[in-house]
């Protein structure tokens, strides 16, 4: 038995799955959840030690229950990691973590952005790291601590970003893995390495940085006293892995030209792949990213709405108290019951729209302060519509991404749905009749994970390459048609939604 252990380390709480390597069933599978902290309004922080015991609980837990299934330890030819991009994570000298990590959905570094555009030039950047300096990104939030912790930062010998931090406590070493490195705006993203430019303008010193490297090749192995902790045996190899978008994208097969990943996770995206670094060219400023590929010398384009998930858990935990009290007493899912009311009401919510801007938004607006609602309530909607309202608001702006990418020309013949929300019916054909394409999900559940423990067999040597690793692996499971009668509805109901954040913007779009 060849086993692949894929860790993911995800805003909600990391996950560690066992595949088989011959066609990537799931042998094994535990997630363990930790706290979202918000200081104060737009700022969004982990604590890397709350990961790190989750991880090791995640592990051993799933390989107790690999164990049950005849799978030892010892099967398991490879570790392979995914994690939420972009956190900042800073160790001193001893390499010990300094303050919390400052995560992706953080909004605070606004002032960071404008400050390193002026020192860089908003042209140059894009010239130089294929992106602008955004709040979501890692640049700007060293900046932040930079300015308004200089103790801290004085102190800071070493930036990780949160998978590359589980990948130091599982092996020991101080690396960072390209697809992950893409997204801190200040790596080259056309030559994969370290743009000294940048890093110069805004007078960081590349000492911080830790070596840029692969993403499906062994970089350390397993330590004794991880392997004490977790049963893991010592010397496991551990692979580079990747962002969780970019480890989404394996997982699915998304691995060459035509193919484009839609998923809804805490944030929702689409991601076209891409064949070279081109850059979104539609507006003054790229609306959506480019970021390196874990596949070697490949990228993708990706649109990003910041709180998709999130917009329904926010619903969740807000106005589903009933469900939720059902699931802490029944057991049932409080996210299917509330997805199921939304199911008979008719698509349009009657009039009703959401903006998902409850962590500002990336694309299209790149507005760090935006902030959301529903707009159109009248006393004959009731909380049915409100929640179909966040299913498509989160809809729409994935249309958002999905037509920016569209214009750059980038092949797109297939869609594969993953992450949480795309396991929903309803809200797949809402995604499927805004948009006005066939969506499809492959057999890969586990997604990033998945991916995670691919560039894993890859890095170990059972598969040849990535696409090998997706052809052995993958395939398409089920396929979700638009309804030409709805899709007609939506698209007018879009072009409202459009008009709405314009409209707004000097009510919604306020420094916190
Ligand atoms: C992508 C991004 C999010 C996180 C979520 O740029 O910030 O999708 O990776 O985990």
């Amino acid at each position: 038995m060849h086993a692949l252990l894929g860790i993911d380390l995800g805003t909600t709480g990391v996950k560690a799955a066992l595949f088989s390597a011959e066609d990537g069933h799931v042998l094994s599978s535990a997630f363990v959840d930790y706290p979202l902290m918000h200081p104060q309004p737009g700022w969004a922080e982990q604590d890397p030690a709350t990961w790190w015991q989750a991880t090791i609980t995640a592990i051993r837990t799933c390989l107790v229950g690999a164990v049950r299934h005849n799978v030892q330890p010892a099967d398991v030819r490879g570790v392979g990691l995914s994690g939420q991009m972009h956190g900042v994570v800073l160790l001193d000298e001893q390499h010990q973590v300094l303050r919390p990590c400052i995560i992706w959905a953080d909004q605070r570094s606004e002032p960071q952005c404008r400050w390193m555009t002026e020192r860089v030039g908003a042209a140059r950047l894009i010239e130089l790291v294929s992106n602008p300096a955004l709040p979501g990104f890692s640049a700007p939030k060293l900046l932040w601590i930079r300015d308004n912790e200089p103790k801290i930062f004085a102190r800071a010998r070493t930036m990780l970003l949160p998978k590359d931090y589980i990948r130091f406590r599982l092996t020991g070493k101080i690396a960072m893995e390209i697809s992950d490195a893409a997204g801190t705006c200040l790596l080259n993203v056309k030559e994969g390495v370290w743009s000294r430019e940048v890093l110069e303008a805004i007078g960081l010193d590349p000492a911080l940085l830790p070596p840029v490297v692969a993403s499906d090749t062994v970089n350390g192995t397993i330590t004794d006293q991880v392997a004490a902790q977790t049963d893991l045996v010592a010397g496991t190899p551990v692979a580079g892995g990747g962002a969780d978008n970019a480890c989404g994208a394996v997982g699915n097969g998304v691995v060459r030209p035509g193919l484009v990943l839609v998923s809804i996770g805490t944030s929702g995206v689409v991601l076209a792949y891409a064949a070279t670094p081109q850059v979104d060219i539609s507006g003054p400023v790229p609306r959506v990213h480019t970021f390196n590929h874990a596949v070697p010398h490949a990228w993708y384009l990706m649109g990003v709405t910041q709180a998709a998930g999130l917009s329904l858990r926010w619903v969740r935990d807000n106005i589903g108290l009933p469900e939720r009290a059902l699931e802490r007493w029944t057991g049932l899912d409080a996210y299917e019951l509330l997805v199921k009311e939304a199911e008979s009401v008719p698509a349009g919510s009657n009039g009703l729209l959401f903006l998902p801007y409850l962590q500002g938004e990336r694309t299209p607006h790149l507005d760090a302060y935006a902030r959301g609602g529903w707009i159109g309530l009248t006393a004959s909607h009731d909380r049915r519509h409100l929640v179909r309202a966040v299913l498509e608001g989160v809809a729409f702006s994935l249309k958002d991404c999905f037509s920016i990418i569209r214009e750059q020309g980038l092949p797109m013949e297939q869609l594969r749905a993953t992450g949480g929300g795309a396991k929903s019916h309803l809200w797949r054909q809402i995604i499927a009749d805004v948009l006005g394409v066939e969506l499809v999900t492959t057999n890969a559940t586990e997604g990033p994970a998945f991916g995670g423990a691919l560039l894993a067999g890859v890095a170990s040597g059972i598969y040849d390459s990535i696409r090998h690793a997706c052809e052995t692996t993958i395939h398409v499971v089920d396929r979700t048609e638009p309804q030409s009668a709805t899709e007609r509805g939506y698209a007018q109901a879009y072009e409202t939604y459009r008009a709405l954040y314009p409209a707004l913007k000097p009510i919604i779009s306020k420094p916190i």
